[in-house]
């Protein structure tokens, strides 16, 4: 029995609040997606207390390398670097002398040198020379090394955690979806797309936009709507859902009466498609498609706090949401593909390369004016369909752990 069979689009049966009564049916209260007050808390309890994925290992590749990320909502500026001895640190990108940057943008060195005064740090962190150092007053270089902050990485992505002590680890964060997908091979892909934009809308009012697909028929009906609706799921309901304590993920299938245009055949040919069919299910990557659908496209994976994991036949797609302030975002997503070793495999992904970058660009147009709309101070709540039942699970997850005070 296929899944589209045993999963009927069309009941009027509200099948997730049934399976997860506990998320209750009722609006939510719009107040967390435009108030200061409620960012602050989340700054507090969320992203100063849990690990915050912040890069690729594989951008690290020699002893040296390094990049730096800003996470705006906290002031953070850090350094992750590759050392001299081969391992992976994160640092704070503050000088000890009095506070200036040590590092910018990515790169390789030995040392890292701030620009005001000329104090140098080596890639592990630790302060090698202080110029003029005799005219400082009992200085205790133990404690002059760039303050370093937890990092760890899972199946080659970077994260840290500014907790002085993180109160779970990376893999009880990660939990069930951390076990679900530590075997996708993401070591054999490359960054193929890379995009991003700081726009005017709340950070989870915008990753909600990646987790449900009842938008789909309307937002993207000059992009992906013809390929995920049509008569038998009309409103791209999720072929497979699954919440976990704070993560959750979700399959989409396509439409199987859908008929791809040419562009599309030429990337089904090269395994580069959202709609792949019988090729998606020979080449079935380990954490997908987990009720082996014959018309699997991609899978949605939501991890804690904020960002997406999306997978797919010999694909997957990153979104970040960094939020700046309560109704301003910073995001970054990449799509990462097997490097072609043909001219037609990189025509083909580009093809598909080409489509999400347009489908995504939609979402930020209706993510602003959703924004907009809940700035205007006309609703006090907003309604969720038992299909957007992701969204209701992310909406419940963020207020009780600002409720309890974090993990
Ligand atoms: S602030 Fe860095 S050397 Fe003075
Ligand atoms: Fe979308």
């Amino acid at each position: 029995m296929s899944v589209l069979e045993t999963f009927d689009h069309t009941t009027t049966r509200r099948l997730h609040a049934e399976r997860y009564p506990e998320l209750g049916t009722g609006p939510v209260s719009v107040t967390p997606f435009i108030a200061p007050e409620f960012l602050a808390l989340e700054c507090e309890h969320i992203f100063s207390k849990m690990w915050l994925m912040v890069g690729r290992i594989d951008a690290l590749p020699t002893a040296g390398d390094y990049f730096v990320r800003v996470i705006e909502c906290l002031n953070k500026s850090i350094i992750i670097a590759r050392g001299q001895d081969g391992v992976v640190r994160g640092f704070h990108n503050v000088c000890r002398h009095r506070g200036t940057r040590v590092a910018a943008g990515a790169g390789n060195c030995k040392y890292f040198t701030c620009r005001f005064h000329g104090w140098v740090y080596d890639t592990a962190g630790r302060i090698k020379s202080i110029p003029d150092e005799s005219q400082f007053h009992a200085l205790d270089k133990q404690k002059l090394n760039l303050a370093p902050i937890h990092t760890d990485v899972w199946n080659g992505f970077v994260f840290v955690n500014f907790a002085e002590q993180p109160r779970e680890t990376l893999r009880e964060q990660l939990a069930e979806i951390g076990e679900k997908l530590a075997q996708f091979p993401t070591q054999s892909m490359v960054v193929s797309g890379r995009w991003g934009a700081t726009l005017k809308a709340n950070w989870k009012l915008f990753l909600d936009a990646f987790q449900e697909g009842y938008h789909v028929d309307t937002v993207h009906s000059g992009t992906v709507g013809g390929y995920f609706t049509g008569r038998r799921n009309p409103s791209c309901r999720p072929s497979h859902l699954a919440l976990y304590q704070r993560n959750r993920a979700a399959s989409f299938s396509y439409d199987p009466d859908f008929t791809p245009h040419r562009s599309e055949l030429f990337s089904i040919k090269s395994d580069a498609a959202l709609t792949q069919g019988a090729q998606a299910e020979q080449k079935k990557l380990p954490g997908t498609n987990p009720d082996n659908d014959p018309y699997y496209s991609f899978d949605i994976n939501v991890i804690f706090p904020n960002w997406l994991f999306d997978t797919s036949a010999g694909f997957y797609f990153v979104h970040e949401l960094w939020p700046i302030d309560a109704t301003t975002t910073r995001w970054e997503s990449s799509l990462y593909f097997a490097p072609p070793t043909r001219a037609s495999q990189m025509i083909a992904q580009e093809q598909t390369i080409t489509l999400l970058r347009d489908a995504f660009r939609e979402d930020v147009a209706t993510s602003e004016s959703s924004q907009a709309g809940l700035n205007a101070g006309v609703l006090k709540e907003i309604h969720f369909a038992d299909s957007e039942i992701t969204c209701r699970h992310f909406y419940q997850v963020v207020t009780q752990l600002v409720q309890n005070g974090g993990p």
